[in-house]
């Protein structure tokens, strides 16, 4: 539907797998990030205030992961040369990733997308989308630590929109309840029975 297609950005794609994960289980794990309506709604406005930013965010993104070698190993080809399509066609999905962390409903087809990026970093389906000769699995530490920069880093972009204080902050901790929420959901196939 867009007029500029994401390649392997497959969110929409009829044949998406199912979740692992049930509703019942999304629902639990929100109330556990206290993740509520409002903080939805102020997601929305994130989703405002990031659209026109999002170079702006991923450069900074990218120069993080660009300068610690031991994550820019992972776009990498097993002996250390970084591959430019990789980073360039994963970039593009991780801008519209952005966009649909605050403006997507989190319902089932989210949910089997949430699975389908868990999957991207695991053994079972990294480097397959972009063909790359890269290293073939992320681990899950690694994940859970980048919490911190993804969330760290996207506050002067949220304040950027001249809203007060109190709706930046509310932005603010309703991003990184998104991004916890999301990586927890991750860690589905990492963990198996132990999830
Ligand atoms: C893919 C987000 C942690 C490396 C992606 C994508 C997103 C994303 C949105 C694209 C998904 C798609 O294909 O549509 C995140 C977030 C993280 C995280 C929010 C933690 C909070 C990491 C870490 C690394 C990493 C620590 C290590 C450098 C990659 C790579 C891909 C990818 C290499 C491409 C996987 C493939 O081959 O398809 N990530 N990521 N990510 N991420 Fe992450």
């Amino acid at each position: 539907t867009s007029p500029d297609p994401v390649p392997g950005y497959t969110h929409d794609d009829p044949g998406l797998a199912p979740s692992p994960v049930s509703a019942a289980d999304l629902k639990l794990l929100k109330a556990s990030v206290l993740f509520g309506p409002a903080d939805q709604q102020a997601l929305r406005t994130a989703g405002e205030v990031l659209s026109g930013q999002i170079e702006q965010v991923l450069d900074v993104w990218y120069g993080f992961v660009g300068s610690h070698p031991h994550l820019l190993a992972y776009f990498s080809t097993p002996d250390g040369t970084p591959i430019d399509d990789y980073l360039a066609r994963v970039r593009a999905r991780f801008g519209h990733w952005i966009i649909d962390t605050c403006t997507r409903p989190y319902d089932e087809r989210w949910l089997a997308y949430q699975h389908e990026i868990a999957l991207r970093h695991t053994d079972v389906k990294k480097n397959l989308t972009d063909a790359a000769d890269s290293v073939p699995l992320i681990p899950l530490r690694h994940i859970i630590a980048f919490v911190y920069p993804i969330t760290a880093t996207i506050r002067p972009f949220l304040a950027a929109g001249g809203h007060d204080d109190e709706q930046v902050d509310a932005m603010f901790q309703a991003w990184f309840k998104a991004v916890t929420l999301q990586v927890a959901l991750w860690s589905q196939p990492y963990a198996g029975r132990a999830w």
